[in-house]
């Protein structure tokens, strides 16, 4: 049995799209062109044989109508003379139309009338000439004159002439013009093929990168040149592959910065781990203490995990966030309520002042999380004895949450990546504090999600102030 496949035909180029549509385009106009141009020519050929003609019949008549009235015979020689120079075939008739004489002296048509609409015309005192297509397939004109004696019509002139000169000059014509079309049109659709190879080429050639990129190799630039829509894809292109680049060394940096961070807790709990192993005689306070590092390495690494995790689950498409009303002035309380105890464990004083209470729709739980990763970063950084200043008031219709210190402050180098995931000022400094440089990126990423905007503005040596911007709900 037969199975019906389906056939798939294979795309064709750019380049055999545009030659073969400029062929057919040029094809069509150049066939339209040339039947209107035979038609103009045809026409004219027949219109002037048509007025020669007539006026050639008008010529015989006046000469013939003296031998015509007289019945002299000579008439015979005077329309063969006429019929030589015209090539044509002249009968002269009497006022009823019968032939009386002709200039090929064929006697089957001597005697027998004519009644053929020119000849009747003729009688009528018109000039006339028709053209005819014969069933032998000849083209042929006849044209008739009165002839006139004294006022009265005394018979016809009658022309039958071949139009066979006049289409075979058009055959020719029409001929010649069939060669230089099929000829230009050729020349046309290899002329543009070549031209589109222009066109094809950029786009082959943006091609022929983006395949590359494909097979893994990120830094892939085209050079843009060419038309402006091949110009706006190079560019296009271009910005796309610099995100592709960026994206790919941020998420290799990511993972072997998070493997880095991973293994410094992990490192210090084998080392001590393994001092307590091969040192089998500590004492108990030893191990205490061995195993309270442990505990706190421990707690390092969960809370790197965590951190991670949280930045894992808001870098979803679509992050797992419960939007509800959210009263800022109670969070910052609720908040504050966690962070005090560090603060006095410290030595820093924590203030709050509420100038304008805000409701905005958010997540409660990860805005809470933003501040505590800021007001801990403020005490984290701002050394005993100093203060840290919480605020909130409204602007321009938005909600603002200002944390301010009076500590360490942040380098002004610094300050653009401050919130690059694992970015610290100080690497050694912040080991000794504990942190991993993901605080600051969670807590963008929570005000980003929220619709909102995160600033710092920073003196070394002075302190650090952040400005939280949240669209207040207004629905
Ligand atoms: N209030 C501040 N004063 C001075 N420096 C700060 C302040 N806040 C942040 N920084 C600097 O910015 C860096 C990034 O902060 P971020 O909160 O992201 O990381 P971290 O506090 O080091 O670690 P963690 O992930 O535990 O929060 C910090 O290491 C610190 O150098
Ligand atoms: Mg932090």
């Amino acid at each position: 049995m037969l199975r019906n496949k389906h056939i798939r035909l294979r795309p064709v180029s750019l380049r055999w799209q545009i030659s073969v549509s400029y062929f057919v385009i040029i094809a069509i106009s150049f066939t339209m062109l040339n039947i209107a141009v035979v038609n103009i020519l045809e026409q004219n050929y027949i219109s002037s044989r048509k007025t020669t003609l007539i006026k050639q019949a008008n010529i015989i008549s006046v000469v013939s109508a003296g031998y015509l009235q007289d019945a002299n015979p000579y008439i015979n020689n005077v329309i063969s003379d006429f019929s030589d120079s015209l090539s044509a075939r002249i009968l002269i008739l009497n006022h009823r139309g019968t032939v009386v004489a002709d200039s090929f002296n064929d006697i089957n048509i001597l005697n027998r009338t004519l009644n053929h609409q020119e000849v009747l015309e003729a009688l009528k005192g018109e000039s006339v000439s028709q053209q005819y297509y014969l069933p032998e397939g000849q083209w042929v004109m006849y044209s008739t004159a009165p002839i006139t004696a004294d006022g009265d019509i005394i018979g016809v002139v009658f022309i039958s002439s071949s139009l066979a000169d006049i289409y075979d000059s058009i055959s020719q014509v029409r001929s010649r013009l069939l060669v230089y079309s099929v000829f230009l049109a050729v020349a046309i659709a290899l002329f543009s093929y070549f031209i589109s190879g222009f066109v094809a080429k950029p786009i082959k050639d943006i091609t022929d990168v983006i395949r590359e990129m494909g097979r893994g190799h990120l830094r892939q630039r085209v050079k843009v040149n060419g038309s402006r829509e091949i110009i706006e894809l190079g560019n296009a292109f271009n910005v796309m592959s610099q995100r592709v680049e960026s994206l790919d060394k941020a998420r290799s940096e990511f993972v072997a910065n998070a493997s880095h961070e991973l293994k410094t807790p992990l490192s210090s709990i084998k080392v001590l781990a393994q001092s307590l192993v091969q040192n089998p005689d500590a004492g108990l306070d030893v191990y205490k203490e061995f195993m309270h590092d442990i505990d706190s390495e421990i707690d390092r690494m969960s809370n790197i995990i965590n951190d991670l995790l949280t930045l894992v689950q808001l870098d979803k498409d679509k992050p797992q966030i419960t939007y509800g009303d959210v009263d800022l002035d109670k969070l910052i309380n609720e908040t504050l309520k966690v962070l005090r105890p560090l603060a006095a464990a410290k030595n820093i004083k924590l203030n709050y002042r509420c100038e304008e209470g805000a409701y905005i729709k958010g997540d409660a739980p990860k805005l809470k999380q933003m501040l505590i990763n800021l007001i801990d970063n403020a005490l984290k950084y701002t050394p005993a004895g100093g203060s840290v200043d919480v605020r909130l008031y409204k602007k321009d219709g938005r909600a603002l949450i200002e944390v301010a210190d009076n500590g360490i402050g942040i380098p002004e180098a610094d300050l653009p990546y401050i919130f690059d995931r694992f970015y610290r000022v100080d690497k050694a400094r912040s080991r000794s504090t504990g942190g991993t440089g993901l605080g600051l990126s969670i807590a963008q990423k929570i005000v980003y999600l929220h619709n909102g905007t995160i600033n710092v503005e920073s003196n070394e040596g002075e302190g650090t102030r952040f400005f939280i911007e949240l669209p207040i709900d207004i629905g």
